[in-house]
């Protein structure tokens, strides 16, 4: 009986959060930099094996996979079965068909349009061995599990579909030929982040870039730099290696300034000095980016940083110490075109984010609901638009399970550490339309407590839910939702004349009642319709309904006293297999104010309208 007490106090205590010590979330490596870094792309043809029975990975008993079907084995499998004998394979990567990596499989052959599950992938390439230094794989991303293995050893694995990870492959790689193997698997459970229900397409793959990355044996792992509101600048740089500790660091920022600090015996070092008068501020209308150069111990990396200020100041919210009005859209990853691999390249990202800064008319964008590629942010940073930046807490997680909390508060930290030096990102969000519960909303305050306790410089939100009430004999829409204490911003998601009973004309009418003394944006709302489908009489998934549906939202939004925001739902018609209308739909939520191949509905002319209307009042 008593060890069956002892037991379940420490159940408990672990639930409470009191357990043994977890291992600090910050990765092991970072390789901030690492686009920028010596090394190789290993973009391009990987040939790859379908495994939806995960025989590559273990037997039918549980144990280890059998060597036949083990498909990161380091053999040619055609050499040995030329040469005869008892030995037989049921894969081989070597003869398997090809697929264009980085992207998802599901846009690849229409035979894995719907595949979910596991995928092996091989690339061979040529390297010079790591001699004195390290050498490194980053993966930007891969949906949704990941299992690595480099010339036949196992190098490590991960969760999670849109953060980065590295991996140390020093004592693997060889000069010469080397054969990566990555098997992927894309299923979701009720214990991932997010589990298997989205409004967004399954996309499973290698779907960011991969790069092998040479580092000398003590180096820069990690370097950071930003203005806060105290009109100083600082950051940090972390070393990693023997020689680490007691190493001078400098940091030059542009031409305008330059520090120096020595690294402690942990190998890290603080800077914190004071603003250069001839320093121009980061803003969407002056985004200005220094070359930052970061030198230590013989190592160097370099970013394109932007420096500028975020706060709330009562219902404010200031940029620069200025208010602004977020002037913004909803966006999922996946670019133009009528079969999206969800491959974020320069050019795909640049034509989304075009028609946000220059057909709306925005300065902002809500990258919904996972972390976008670096391309995407690095882009937001140089074009100049804000960002709201989210881990795909969605709908319903698993919110009383201690794993499922570590899993997301390990994809904050990999998103933060990832994007601290964008100037783009203002707003870290905890989670996305989640139901009201006391494990739901003690999940998400430990989540908002962890994003403060990585980034104290940016602001936290999440998209809420709202809920209408009868107040006298008024119908008011409220936010009712204790989570609320934790944000610096609030932000509700609202379809009143599309879900639900509203009529248009009802919308401008509709009452709120909201908190007086903090900001709020408008995360979401928005229509279907299908380009190129008038409807005379203005049904729904018409164009003209759409255009409506806007022009009426945003004269109810026109009256909200404390907004500072919006990013309607959605830039573009996006893939979801939850969208089957079979004249409408087929397979698109056709919410995005253009079509999947960028043909403008005219509900996008309402808004840029409206945005080019409040960038002029400014
Ligand atoms: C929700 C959700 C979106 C979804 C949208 C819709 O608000 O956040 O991911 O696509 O509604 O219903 O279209």
């Amino acid at each position: 009986m008593k060890l069956f007490i002892s037991v379940l106090l420490l159940v408990l205590a672990c639930a409470a959060g009191a357990g043994p010590a977890s291992p600090p979330l910050r990765p092991a490596v970072l390789l901030t930099g690492a686009p920028y870094r010596d090394g190789q792309d290993l973009s391009g043809q990987w040939t790859y094996s379908k495994d939806l029975y995960k025989t590559g990975l273990t037997d039918i008993n549980g144990w280890v996979a059998k060597s036949r079907m083990q498909r990161y084995r380091d053999l040619d499998v055609a050499a040995v079965e030329a040469r005869g004998g008892t030995d037989f394979f049921e894969f081989d990567l070597d003869r398997g068909p090809q697929m264009a990596i980085p992207g998802g499989w599901n846009a690849a052959t229409p035979e894995l349009r719907y595949y979910d599950g596991l995928i092996w992938f091989q690339r061979k390439f040529t390297a010079r061995a790591p001699g004195s230094g390290r050498a490194f794989l980053r993966f930007e991303a891969v949906n949704y599990r990941a299992y690595v293995y480099l010339n036949g050893k196992e190098i490590g694995r991960h969760e999670g579909g849109f953060t980065p990870f590295v991996l140390d492959v020093t004592d693997a790689l060889r000069g010469g030929e080397n054969r990566l193997t990555v098997g992927v698997d894309s299923a979701h459970d009720a214990q991932s982040i997010p589990t298997a229900i989205t409004d967004w397409d399954l996309y499973g793959g290698i779907t960011r870039p991969v790069r092998l990355v040479y580092t000398p044996a003590t180096f820069i792992d990690d370097a950071t730099l930003g203005l806060g509101t105290n009109g100083r600048i600082t950051g940090e740089v972390q070393l990693q290696g023997p020689r680490a500790a007691g190493q001078a660091v400098d940091v030059a920022i542009g031409t305008i300034a330059r520090a120096t600090a020595v690294t402690d015996t942990h190998g890290r070092a603080v800077f914190d000095i004071a603003a250069p008068p001839a320093l121009a501020r980061w803003s969407p209308d002056s985004p200005t980016l220094y070359d930052v150069r970061f030198t230590a111990a013989g190592d160097a990396v370099r970013d394109r940083i932007g420096f500028r200020t975020i706060a709330v100041q009562g219902n404010q919210i200031l940029l620069n110490g200025r208010p602004v009005f977020l002037r913004g859209v909803s966006m999922h990853e996946e670019e133009f075109g009528a079969r999206p691999a969800r491959n974020m390249t320069e050019p795909n990202a640049r034509a989304l984010l075009h028609e946000i800064k220059h057909g709306l008319h925005g300065n902002y964008v809500r990258l919904s609901h996972y972390p976008h590629s670096e391309t995407t942010l690095r882009l937001a940073d140089e074009i100049g638009l804000l960002v709201w930046s989210e881990i795909p807490v969605y709908w319903t997680v698993d919110w009383d399970n201690p794993a499922v909390l570590r899993k997301a508060l390990a994809m904050q930290a990999e998103t933060i550490y990832r994007d601290r030096n964008r100037a783009s990102v203002v707003l870290w969000s905890v989670g996305n339309e989640t139901p009201v519960s006391e494990a739901r909303t003690r999940f998400h305050a430990a989540m908002a407590d962890n994003v403060r306790a990585l980034d104290p410089t940016r602001l936290v939100s999440a998209a809420l839910l709202v809920k209408r009430r009868k107040i006298g004999d008024e119908d008011v829409t409220v936010i009712d939702d204790p989570l609320m204490d934790k944000l610096d911003v609030l932000a509700v998601n609202t379809y009143a004349g599309w879900y639900g009973d509203d009529t248009l004309d009802a919308l401008p009418r509709l009452k709120w009642s909201l908190p007086a003394d903090r900001p709020l944006i408008l995360s979401e709302f928005g229509a279907d319709a299908l380009a190129g489908y008038h409807d005379p009489a203005h049904r729904k998934f018409s164009e003209e309904y759409q255009a409506e549906y806007y022009r009426k939202t945003l004269a109810m939004a026109a009256q909200l006293p404390t907004l500072r925001g919006m990013s309607p739902w959605v830039l573009k018609d996006f893939q979801s297999p939850r969208r089957e209308h079979p004249v409408f739909q087929n397979g698109w939520n056709r919410k995005g104010l253009l079509s999947e191949t960028g043909v403008r509905k005219e509900a996008f002319g309402v808004l840029a309208d409206h945005y080019r209307a409040r960038a002029g009042a400014r």
